[in-house]
C-alpha cells in the first residue's frame, strides 16, 4: 500500500510521518518503504497483521523498527441493566470545575503505555507533549464530546473522554492517578463513558489499548468489553529524527 502522510503527525513531530497499511506481503513492505523514502518519510507507521515479524530486509536497511500489538475491543450497550447511572464523584468537566493542567496531566498518564511513550526513539518530553495536547483537544471539544472526571477532596483522581458516532461510541482515553488504582474508579467511568454513548443512541462503544497494557485489559475484560481485533503498529525509522524545538 502506497504510504499516507499524516499531517497533524508530521506537524507535530517537525518531519514527515506516514503510514501504510500491509497485508503480509514480502515484496509490497518493500515497495512501501522505498515509496516512503522517494518522499522524505523520517517515520512509517506500518500497520501489520498480528503474527508478521518485521522481514529482515527491511531491518537491515532502516535506522530501528519498534512494534508495538494494538487490541481493539467493544461492548454492546443494549443490556440496559448494566447502563445503571454511575453518578456519585463523577462529573462532566468544565473549564469552572477544573482546569486545562489537571486534564493535560492526565492525558500523560492515559498515553503511559502507548507506542509514542514505548518507543526508544521518541523522547519522554516529546511522547508526554503529545498527549497533553490530546487530552486538551478533547477537553476543549476537539477529539472528544464529553469529558468525566472522579473527584476525590475537589482534586480530579481519574478521567475519561468518549466520543458518539453514529450508531457507537469510542473512548478516547482514560486515566487514573496511579495512587488511586484499584478501587473501581476506572470501571465506574468507563460505566458513564458507556451511559452517554447509550444515550446519543449508540448500540456499541470501542475502544483501543496495547496488548501489554494489563491494567488496560482487564479493566476492559471485567467490565465485559470483548476483542475485536489484534494487530501491530510498527514505527519504522528511515531516518534519524531532526525534533521540532516547539514540541
Ligand atoms: C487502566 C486504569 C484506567 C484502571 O483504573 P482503575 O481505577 O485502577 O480500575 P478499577 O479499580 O476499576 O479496576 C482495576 C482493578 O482494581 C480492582 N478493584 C476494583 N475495585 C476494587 C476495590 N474496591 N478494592 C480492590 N480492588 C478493586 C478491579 O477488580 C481490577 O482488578 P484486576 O486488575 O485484578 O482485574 C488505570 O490502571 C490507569 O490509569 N492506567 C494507566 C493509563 C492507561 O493505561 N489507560 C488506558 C489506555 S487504553
Amino acid at each position: 500500500m502506497t504510504p499516507v502522510v499524516l499531517k497533524w503527525d508530521s506537524d507535530f513531530f517537525g518531519f514527515p510521518v506516514a503510514r501504510t497499511d500491509w497485508s503480509g506481503n514480502l515484496s509490497e513492505i518493500a515497495e512501501a518503504i522505498a515509496d516512503a523514502r522517494k518522499i522524505d518519510v523520517t517515520l512509517l507507521y506500518v500497520f501489520a497483521p498480528p503474527n508478521a515479524a518485521p522481514p529482515a530486509s527491511i531491518l537491515n536497511n532502516v535506522i530501528s523498527v519498534f512494534t508495538c500489538q494494538r487490541v481493539e475491543l467493544e461492548k454492546g450497550l443494549t443490556d440496559a441493566p448494566n447502563l445503571r447511572e454511575e453518578r456519585e464523584s463523577i462529573v462532566a468537566l468544565t473549564e469552572i470545575n477544573c482546569n486545562v493542567e489537571e486534564i493535560s496531566e492526565l492525558g500523560v498518564i492515559a498515553g503511559s503505555h502507548s507506542r509514542f511513550m514505548c518507543d526508544p526513539m521518541i523522547p519522554q518530553s516529546i511522547g508526554r507533549q503529545l498527549f497533553r495536547i490530546w487530552a486538551e483537544n478533547s477537553f476543549r471539544g476537539i477529539l472528544a464530546d464529553v469529558n468525566y472526571g472522579y473527584f476525590k477532596n475537589r482534586r480530579i483522581m481519574g478521567f475519561i473522554s468518549v466520543r458518539a458516532q453514529k450508531d457507537h461510541g469510542r473512548i478516547v482515553l482514560v486515566a487514573v492517578r496511579p495512587e488511586a488504582r484499584r478501587h473501581g474508579i476506572g470501571s465506574r467511568l468507563l460505566r458513564v463513558a458507556e451511559s452517554y454513548v447509550a444515550k446519543s443512541g449508540g448500540v456499541k462503544i470501542i475502544t483501543a489499548t496495547q496488548g501489554h497494557n494489563d491494567m488496560a485489559l482487564r479493566l476492559y475484560h471485567s467490565a465485559g468489553y470483548k476483542e475485536v481485533t489484534r494487530s501491530q503498529v510498527w514505527h519504522v525509522w528511515l531516518k534519524p529524527p531532526s525534533w521540532n524545538t516547539m514540541a
